[in-house]
């Protein structure tokens, strides 16, 4: 039988498939399935900044209806806003503790971020209540005009937790950066334990019969794999940490490529929606078969063959304008 243990964040995982971020991790029961179909770790759904502040405005909402604040300058409202806090907070926490508790896989907990706020504290807590990890799911939003250093933001904040954590720090990032794989290798170098290669973004589609705005797709497709691809191949011999690649990865063998392109892990959430947990089985089968067939016994045989350093014509993976491609076309 084949090894399919491989090493990301530190971490030993007996194969490459780590459930991404998403509401099916939010439950302990959820996460036994996992496990039992052969998960090697799962990231937990992630407590939002905006989450907290949200629920704090509902409580002094619903505190101004019933007349317990007047005015803003109210001494309650310090009160409200450090119990309203502590509450979502708790919630995350008995989270993190019950998945320890009920599994033997990896748990890593995940903050979605903006800024390298109050939330930072709470990065030491989800390490205090047994999280094997943390992801930073650095959410800076490109369509914001007025933020003007999005590296520097991210930086700061992942400075500002490692300082405040031990436990391995993974970051997950959109491809929406400026100079993109110059980023992620200044970002590899800031003592992050690994990079998660890409957030996928909602995007807004428009119905032209009734004409409101809505969500495109909730789900990624099979064929966005290839964006994560690119820069797995790009980047894994040139960054200081490990890797993960996410998005598009639905099948065995798209996660055998980004093996192939360099990456540590893969992170699956789609799929898992699409074809049910189960698939996760399948997917390890795939992949053990696809080993076998190449008479692989280790991941640590192949991962990388197909990466930048490794292929005989590196620009493909440069090349942005295929013109002999297209030119073939019509
Ligand atoms: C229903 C749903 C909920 C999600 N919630 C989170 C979340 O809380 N935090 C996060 O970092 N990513 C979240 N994601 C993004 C996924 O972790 C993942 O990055 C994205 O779906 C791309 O991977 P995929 O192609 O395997 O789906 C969510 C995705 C879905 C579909």
């Amino acid at each position: 039988m084949a090894d399919l243990s491989t090493k990301y964040l530190g971490l030993t995982l007996k194969n490459p498939v780590i459930v991404g971020s998403c509401e099916l991790t939010s439950s302990v029961e959820n996460i036994k399935k996992m496990e039992t179909a052969g998960a090697a770790a799962v990231v937990l759904k992630s407590i939002f900044e905006e989450e907290i502040l949200l629920e704090v405005k509902k409580y002094l909402d619903d505190a101004a209806k019933n007349s317990l604040i007047y005015t803003e300058l109210s001494e309650t409202l310090d009160y409200i806003d450090l119990h309203t806090k502590q509450e979502t907070l708790n919630n995350y926490l008995d989270l993190v503790k019950k998945a320890k508790k009920e599994t033997l896989i990896p748990i890593i907990a995940s903050i979605n971020c903006v800024s390298d706020s109050e939330w930072v504290d709470f990065a030491e807590k989800i390490q205090a209540a047994g999280a094997d990890a943390l992801e930073l799911n650095i959410f800076l939003n490109p369509t914001d005009s007025k933020e003007k250093d999005f590296e520097k933001t991210a930086i700061n904040i992942i400075k500002k937790v490692l300082k405040k954590t031990s436990i391995p720090v993974a970051v997950k990032l959109s491809n929406c950066f400026t100079n993109l794989a110059h980023t992620l290798v200044r970002i590899s170098e800031t003592g992050v334990a690994g990079m998660v290669l890409f957030n996928r973004f909602y995007s807004p589609d428009i119905d032209i019969d009734y004409f409101y705005v809505m969500a495109a797709n909730k789900f990624s497709s099979p064929d966005e794999f290839v964006k994560p691809l690119r820069y797995m191949a790009l980047l894994s011999d040139k960054v200081k940490c490990s890797l993960a690649a996410s998005t598009g990865i639905h099948y065995g063998n798209t996660m055998i490529k980004q093996l192939l392109a360099g990456a540590d892990a893969v992170q699956v959430v789609s799929t898992l929606y699409l074809n049910g947990i189960d698939y996760i089985t399948t997917m390890l089968t795939d992949l053990e078969n696809w080993m076998q067939g190449k008479g692989y016994f280790s991941i640590g045989q192949f991962k990388g063959k197909m990466s930048y350093k490794n292929i005989p014509n590196p620009a493909l993976y440069e090349r942005m304008q295929f013109m002999k491609h297209y030119s073939r076309i019509g």
